[in-house]
């Protein structure tokens, strides 16, 4: 009894703080705003959930002052990005959607070297939350490479989340998230850890030294400076967003996408009703035309 107690005692017990409607509509417009993510009132649960840490961590005990915080000049320089890692839904695996890596390799590269005769890809990750995808990407080059034809390639990857770039750029994962890997792709790409790593693998030099990461907000920065693409990769992304800017993010992807190039969306995301110069090749694959 005694013993049950004493345990009880030394566990911290934390009260939620709860999100009022007028607290949520604040936030929710800002984050629509600046990130593009919608936040209709059937999200408020899962914002609160997501930012208490943040409260705690602040010892802040109403979202009121949190709030007036992120939106305060120190807010935005110390707590922002910190509370966009909080919010944002970085769910992603090696090999997602495997059906594009499979097209891009056995005819999508084949197709775009004929018709533009280039030897050098350019390729953009956006959304790329911890580096699944732009790593895949980069083996199925490698592979291409291996095995079909030489081409040089290089990769830009870019995501909104501070904390889900530093991990992809470390390129450490835990070897359950590489369970689907082939002894031959093991072999090739993933250096086994040990001691504290051991149930970790890393990425191996040569498939990182081909990937720049870096923090890009898809809704409120410029393209201009990021050039030019002969395959982008968003997907699962625009999914979060309003249609009107999922429709100015298109826009903005076909404009710097080299003619004969690539769009890759996520499995539930379509162009369906926009005016783009693309031709849809697959269910979720296009080309600019
Ligand atoms: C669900 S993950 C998808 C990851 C990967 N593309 C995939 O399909 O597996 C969505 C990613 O989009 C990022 N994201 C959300 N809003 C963004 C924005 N406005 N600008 C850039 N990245 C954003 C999130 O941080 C998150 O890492």
């Amino acid at each position: 009894m005694n013993i049950e107690k004493n345990r009880i005692e030394k566990v911290e017990f934390y009260e939620p703080v709860s999100l009022n409607n007028r607290d949520f509509k604040r936030l929710s417009e800002f984050i629509m705003s600046q990130y593009g993510i919608k936040m209709p009132p059937d999200k408020k649960t899962m914002l609160q959930s997501r930012l208490q840490k943040r409260l705690k961590k602040l010892n802040y005990t109403s979202f009121r002052d949190y709030i007036d915080f992120v939106f305060s000049p120190q807010g935005q320089n110390e707590e922002l990005t910190k509370m966009v890692d909080a919010i944002s839904t970085n769910k992603t695996d090696f090999f997602r959607e495997k059906i594009h890596f499979d097209y891009l390799y056995s005819q999508g590269i084949d197709d775009y070297l004929e018709k533009t005769g280039k030897s050098k890809i350019s390729i953009w990750s956006a959304g790329c939350s911890s580096g699944e995808e732009p790593y895949t990407i980069a083996i199925a080059l490698n592979e291409y490479n291996h095995h079909k034809r030489v081409i040089d390639f290089q990769i830009l990857a870019t995501d909104i989340s501070s904390g889900v770039l530093e991990n992809a750029m470390i390129g450490i994962y835990h070897e359950d998230k590489v369970a689907m890997f082939s002894e031959y792709l093991r072999k090739k790409y993933l250096l086994r850890g040990k001691d504290t790593y051991k149930h970790k693998v890393r990425i191996v030099t040569e498939l990182r030294n081909k990937i720049n990461f870096q923090r890009f907000n898809l809704v409120s920065q410029g393209y201009s400076g990021l050039g030019m693409f002969d395959i982008i990769f968003c997907r699962n992304v625009m999914i979060y967003f309003e249609r009107e800017v999922q429709y100015r993010l298109l826009k903005q992807f076909t404009q710097c996408l080299n003619p004969e190039g690539y769009l890759f969306l996520g499995h539930s995301e379509s162009i369906t009703g926009y005016t783009l110069p693309l031709k849809q090749i697959k269910p979720t694959i296009f080309r600019k035309i």
